[in-house]
């Protein structure tokens, strides 16, 4: 008899769960052959003569509050992130993306201590918002109607490859999206500012990127505790000055102020894969030139002779005036804060008072910071609600 009643329970029980998963959202299958890192893009993308890799044209960072952590959610972020990975291949011809999770997001949803800090001003020279979304979702890719096609069908319920799509309006509120571009000839095109060389991949008129002047994805992925194969994400939103960047200055005097005044134009014109630094001449360099370049001051943050972030900024007209979208991945967001602290050199006014926070130093006259943000980036199978309790549970 025992053992009847006990069937009869089991059969409830069963019934039970089966109701239950005939309700679950499905996930979907994943795509074979991702690689397990979110950021791991550069071995998709194209690359130059020289071995440079070849940024994605077109950006978009939408920023996200969750609306719901629920099982629900939790399913429904994967399931649309899956299906995004299955439509499109993984790469700048197709779509790649970033999900990125902010300290509010730990401290509100997942209910623990941050392992990222929440954003600060980084010198005193700026007064950015800090920004409290609990997400960004960096989708980068070269087809710019594709990439409006993913955010609509994200976040407006559009449709997505001819059926109804992935829709996160039942797991996310858009706040905010920040769109740009990168690559020979878009900021000439786009931006409406004299001076700019027609073929420049970036508003400031240079290349940038060179692969000896970047972290590795290995360099930025964090190697253990409950990021492990992860990474961080900072993401800033800057205006340039860019009209006074080539009303004021010849190119003689944007190669000092970019890269190191010993460089000159046709030096710049004619780098491979590095951009020297002359990093150990940086002091030297404001004593003797009264001027120092971007490249010469956050390449003093180096460690073991190798840059310590991965960036794959993009520029911007967003609100009508140029700008650049900053998103930096390092493996801790101290290693950003000691890159900015190394491009903010005040030291350097000490040794000739020229060179000060924001003249003669680098490009820091010609930029303001209005935003700063930091966001946790999980590997490909933590992305979705990581760190929440039960969402191992949610997944299966
Ligand atoms: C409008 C904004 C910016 C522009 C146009 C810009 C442009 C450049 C260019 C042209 C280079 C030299 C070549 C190369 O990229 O390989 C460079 C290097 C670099 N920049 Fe920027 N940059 C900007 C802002 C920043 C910010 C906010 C940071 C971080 C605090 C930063 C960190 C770096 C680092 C780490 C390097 C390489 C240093 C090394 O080789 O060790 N940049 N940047």
């Amino acid at each position: 008899m025992g053992a009847a009643v006990a069937g009869v329970a089991g059969k409830a029980f069963y019934d039970t769960v089966r109701q239950d998963d005939e309700d679950l959202v499905p996930l979907g299958d994943s795509a074979a052959g991702l690689p397990p890192r979110q950021h791991a893009w550069n071995a998709s993308l194209a690359v130059d003569e020289a071995g440079n890799t070849i940024a994605p044209r077109f950006h978009r960072l939408l920023m996200l509050d969750v609306r719901s952590s629920g099982d629900d959610s939790v399913r429904r972020l994967e399931s649309a992130l899956r299906t995004l990975e299955r439509t499109l291949d993984w790469g700048p011809a197709g779509l790649l993306f970033v999900l990125g999770w902010s300290a509010g997001y730990f401290e509100r949803w997942a209910q623990m201590e941050s392992p990222v800090p929440r954003p600060r001003p980084l010198s005193s020279f700026e007064a950015p918002e800090l920004d409290d979304y609990d997400a960004c979702l960096h989708l980068a890719s070269n087809d710019e109607a594709r990439l409006e096609e993913v955010e609509a069908a994200l976040v407006r319920g559009g449709r997505f490859d001819g059926s109804d799509g992935p829709d996160l309006r039942a797991v996310f509120t858009l706040r905010e999206t920040r769109t740009g571009f990168i690559g020979n000839g878009l900021p000439g095109d786009r931006m409406n500012v004299a001076g700019i060389p027609a073929a420049a991949p970036m508003g400031m008129g240079f290349k940038s990127g060179f692969k000896k002047n970047q972290a590795s994805e290995d360099d930025v992925t964090i190697a253990d505790g409950p990021l492990k194969g992860g990474t961080t994400m900072h993401v800033s939103q800057i205006r340039t000055r860019l009209e006074s960047w080539y009303r004021l200055l010849d190119e003689q005097q944007r190669v000092a102020r970019m890269f190191a005044p010993q460089l000159s134009p046709h030096q710049v014109r004619s780098l491979g894969d590095e951009a020297p630094t002359f990093a150990e001449a940086q002091d030297a360099t404001a004593e003797s030139y009264g001027v120092v370049g971007h490249l010469q001051t956050t390449a003093q943050a180096r460690r073991d002779g190798r840059p310590v972030i991965l960036r794959r900024d993009f520029d911007t007209i967003d609100g009508g005036s140029t700008g650049v979208h900053f998103v930096s991945l390092q493996r801790s967001v101290d290693d950003f804060i000691a890159t900015t602290e190394a491009m903010n050199a005040a030291h350097l006014s000490y040794i000739n008072p020229s060179v000060k926070g924001t003249e003669n130093n680098g490009i820091n006259e010609f930029l303001f910071f209005q935003r700063r943000a930091n966001y946790a980036v999980p590997s490909r199978s933590q992305r979705s609600f990581p760190l929440l309790q039960g969402r191992g549970a949610a997944l299966t």
